[in-house]
């Protein structure tokens, strides 16, 4: 991964706010990988995201669904928690490398715990790592990933 940049949150709120800023400069065919652990805020993150694409979708964690799609903002959102997923030709049993091919998609996508699914995402897209620091801060690093 290549760092773009980084930046140190203290609460859910703040990783929020750089997610809905980030959201503001992304279009249609862009594919993003969520990294930390359990607990680290993926999926704030993704709540600040879709946010910032317009759209006022309730996000949730698609434990169990493995997908939630979010309408109503620039494009369609794609939110995966591969978490329940142990190798990447489960995720294509389910379909999923469609979602992974840039030349035919329409939305955004988010992927966390992408490697659980190692070898899927071949497609360059972006890489945000997220590491819990003391207390409520995290240190958010988003890189490419080509
Ligand atoms: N700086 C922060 N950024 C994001 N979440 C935070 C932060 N500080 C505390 N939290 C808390 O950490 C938890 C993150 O949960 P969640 O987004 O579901 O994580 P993940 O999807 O990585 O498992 C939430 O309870 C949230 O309130
Ligand atoms: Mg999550």
């Amino acid at each position: 991964m290549e760092e773009i940049f980084s930046v140190i949150t203290k609460n859910e709120e703040e990783t929020m706010l750089v997610a809905e800023k980030l959201a503001k400069t992304v279009g249609k065919g862009v594919v993003f990988t969520l990294v930390g652990d359990l607990g680290a805020g993926k999926t704030h993150f993704v709540k600040g995201f879709v946010k910032g694409m317009g759209s006022n979708a309730l996000v949730t964690s698609p434990t169990f669904t493995i997908m939630n799609v979010y309408e109503g903002g620039k494009v369609p959102i794609y939110h995966f928690d591969m978490y329940r997923l142990s190798s990447k030709e489960e995720a294509e049993e389910l379909g999923f490398n469609e979602y992974f091919d840039l030349k035919h998609l329409d939305g955004v996508v988010l992927v966390e715990w992408p490697e659980n699914v190692s070898g899927l995402i071949t497609c360059p897209h972006i890489e945000i790592i997220i590491e819990k620091l003391d207390g409520d801060s995290r240190k958010i690093i988003v890189g490419n990933e080509v």
